[in-house]
């Protein structure tokens, strides 16, 4: 009795060392033993494997040179690899076995991705072979998903091959193996394709230093000799040689050429496949041209004999399509096909697509626009504007990845944007990634499967550099990795966040610029305590509605003691669009009051101003109403920073009813967002 307690609380002592918590993301199971294994100078390693494998290993073994394994001179080495094939303890090729003792390590999988992962937990538990010692344990892990992925924006700035493989380097450490390339967008186009050179001479360079310049410039492109050019391509050897690098890390990369809109470069470049047939009229392509397939099938074939994945990523997002409607070959095209809308015009085009990636034994993929006008038969759906849409997908029997912006959207700020370099908006910290959870209540086991797993993207308009996109990347790839492969049972912020600040120490060392957690300033300190107040909980009337995009808690949320945080985006802040606010709270009794204070937010980028003016009127029986203030906005619109305004009634009256009217500044689509109505 006594030695079983005893042990027990070695076993509890012992899963709460520091080294135990060191690895990201966090294994499936982890069973600590007494003792501890010896490391002296580099890790080495001896494989046992059926013959016929033996390539696989040998490859496996070029990879861990990189890490500075050795294999042994001789007998098993610190480590031994076994490679099992068929071997059931195994739930999939990605899952491994790792085994500490003070004799030495085992490492078991039945596929070399296994041991590929089985050493990247040892790597990390072993200080990249620099530790003395390692606490015995065995590991037993296999990731969540299958699909744990990144994707990075090479349009908006061109990165180097060089950078992309540094990426891939860590992404393989964190067990991330999905690398979706966003090769192709307005900004420009990054890839050489044989039979198109001008994408490459003229789509691939702008005389704008960066997108921003370029956006709030004219937009155009320019040869690739002009000494004002910036921007680049990846020749078809730089894919070849990136493909190869990220294969040897287990990680697929997946290109994405975007259809039919995010165009402006194609059609600017060939005029012929928009429809005006004129340049730098519609970044959309025209649907109604036989030209188009014929170029969009072109660029595939190129794309297919580069890229072995078995998906290929059309984009689909995001189509204007507004020229469609007037164009005579789009409008000959939606007749003889009998498309009812532009929706179905673009569902047309990405069903050729799809037949002719099929019938080249490969997939589509597509953001969830590609849901609008009706689902491809065979289609995988990228959901983005929330996880609506991929559930959707599954419902119907497709499969899908979950990329929520509010989660995965790594373009966001990540902490109080007064601190943070200029970005798109919002607030994603790295808790908010860490919280993101893709399977909802009341998913079904096949539903659960068809969901194949998470990704993070990095749009790259606002990130001129490569150490900004590495501030943006890290570490808040670590919460979306993480994810993507522990057990939600296994999750937990503090250590994770813990965790998080050991994995940016080796980034740093390693000369990547994640950003400083240990300087966070976190979430808007007003939002972090509830208010108490004199309408808290009481009931409010809606003479305008609220946007359906941004309820926050509906009906209850301007008295429901709780204040917004950084972004528009956390249902908290409540939202109208082109439209006043007009509401009335019943405070239920005649009631003495002093103060009545409303919060708005102004974020120039997406539009989001406060009021020109909010009146305040007091009334006893809800229908007459006298005026208590009008207060008047006084923040320019040109104010490009997050700000917050407080437009109050101070004074002393008595009202059973308050209403409050926020006058929309008329700029068009324009928004407002208030958090709550604060009565003292
Ligand atoms: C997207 O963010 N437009 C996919
Ligand atoms: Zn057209």
């Amino acid at each position: 009795m006594f030695s079983a307690l005893l042990a027990a609380a070695l076993l509890t002592e012992a899963t709460t060392t520091a080294q135990s918590q060191a690895v990201i993301p966090i294994p499936a199971s982890e069973t600590q033993a007494v003792g501890v294994c010896r490391l002296d100078g580099p890790i080495t390693y001896s494989f046992r494997a059926p013959r016929l494998l033996e390539a696989e290993t040998a490859e496996l073994g070029d990879y861990l040179a990189t890490l500075g394994w050795q294999p042994a001179a001789k007998g098993r080495g610190l480590v031994e690899a076994r490679l099992v094939p068929g071997d059931r303890r195994f739930a999939s090729d990605e899952a491994y076995r790792l085994t500490i003792t003070p004799k030495g390590i085992t490492a078991e999988a039945r596929a070399t991705a296994g041991l590929f992962y089985a050493a990247q937990t040892l790597q990390q538990l072993s200080d990249d072979g620099s530790a003395t010692e390692i606490a015995c344990r065995t590991i037993d892990d296999a990731p969540r998903f299958a699909y744990r992925g990144f994707m990075m924006d090479v349009s908006r700035h061109f990165r180097t091959v060089e950078f992309i493989k540094r990426q891939i380097d860590a992404m393989a450490r964190y067990k991330l193996n999905r690398l979706h390339l966003h090769l192709t967008d307005g900004a420009g186009w990054r890839i050489e394709i044989k039979r198109y050179p001008r994408l490459t001479e003229y789509a691939a360079w702008r005389p704008y230093e960066d997108w921003e310049s370029w956006w709030e410039g004219d937009r155009h492109y320019c040869e690739a000799d002009d000494p004002e050019a910036r921007g680049g391509y990846y020749t078809q050897d730089d894919i070849r040689e990136i493909v190869e690098y990220a294969r040897q890390r287990h990680i697929v990369v997946i290109p994405e050429i975007e259809m039919p809109g995010h165009s402006d470069e194609v059609t600017s470049t060939y005029p012929e496949l928009g429809c005006s047939g004129e340049p730098y009229t519609s970044g959309d392509l025209c649907p109604g041209n036989e030209k188009t397939f014929e170029f969009l099938e072109n660029v595939l074939t190129e794309v297919m004999e580069l890229f072995p994945s078995e998906y290929i990523h059309v984009g689909g997002d995001e189509a204007g399509k507004s020229a469609w409607r007037t164009c005579p070959k789009c409008r000959a095209r939606m007749q003889e096909e009998g498309l009812a809308d532009v929706d179905e015009l673009q569902s047309y085009l990405i069903h050729r697509i799809e037949r002719f990636l099929n019938a080249h034994g490969r997939r589509l993929l597509g953001w969830d626009e590609i849901l609008d006008g009706g689902l491809a038969p065979d289609a995988t759906v990228m959901s983005w504007r929330g996880t609506e849409g991929g559930m959707k997908a599954i419902r119907a029997g497709h499969q899908a990845i979950f990329t929520p912006g509010e989660f995965c959207y790594l373009d966001y700020t990540q902490d109080a944007p007064f601190t943070q370099p200029a970005s798109i908006g919002g607030y994603t910290p790295l808790r908010k990634v860490y919280s993101f959870e893709p399977v909802a209540k009341g998913m079904t086991p096949e539903e659960q499967q068809r969901l194949l797993g998470v990704q993070a993207n990095l749009w790259a308009e606002w990130i001129p550099t490569d150490e900004h996109y590495e501030y943006m990347m890290w570490p808040r790839l670590l919460a979306l990795a993480e994810v993507a492969w522990s057990q939600p049972g296994r999750k937990e912020y503090e250590g994770f966040r813990q965790r998080a600040l050991e994995a940016s120490e080796w980034l740093r060392d390693k000369g990547y610029h994640p950003f400083d957690l240990r300087s966070e300033y976190g979430e808007r300190p007003e939002s972090l305590t509830p208010v108490h107040h004199l309408a808290e909980g009481c009931p409010v009337s809606y003479t305008t509605p609220w946007h359906r995009s941004y309820p926050a808690a509906g009906a209850t949320t301007l008295t429901d003691g709780r204040l917004g945080g950084w972004t528009y985006g956390d249902h908290r802040w409540q939202g109208f669009l082109n439209a006043d606010l007009d509401v009335t709270v019943d405070l239920g009794k005649a009631t003495e009051i002093h103060y009545v204070g409303t919060t708005f937010m102004q974020l120039r980028g997406p539009y989001v101003w406060v009021p020109r003016e909010v009146e305040f009127y007091g009334s006893d029986d809800g229908r007459e109403f006298r005026p208590l203030a009008t207060v008047r906005n006084d923040i320019s619109t040109e104010n490009p920073a997050l700000l917050f305004k407080t437009f109050a009634y101070a004074g002393k009256t008595s009202a059973r009813y308050i209403r409050c009217v926020a006058r929309n500044n008329g700029i068009r689509g324009g928004w407002l967002f208030l958090d709550e109505i604060v009565v003292f």
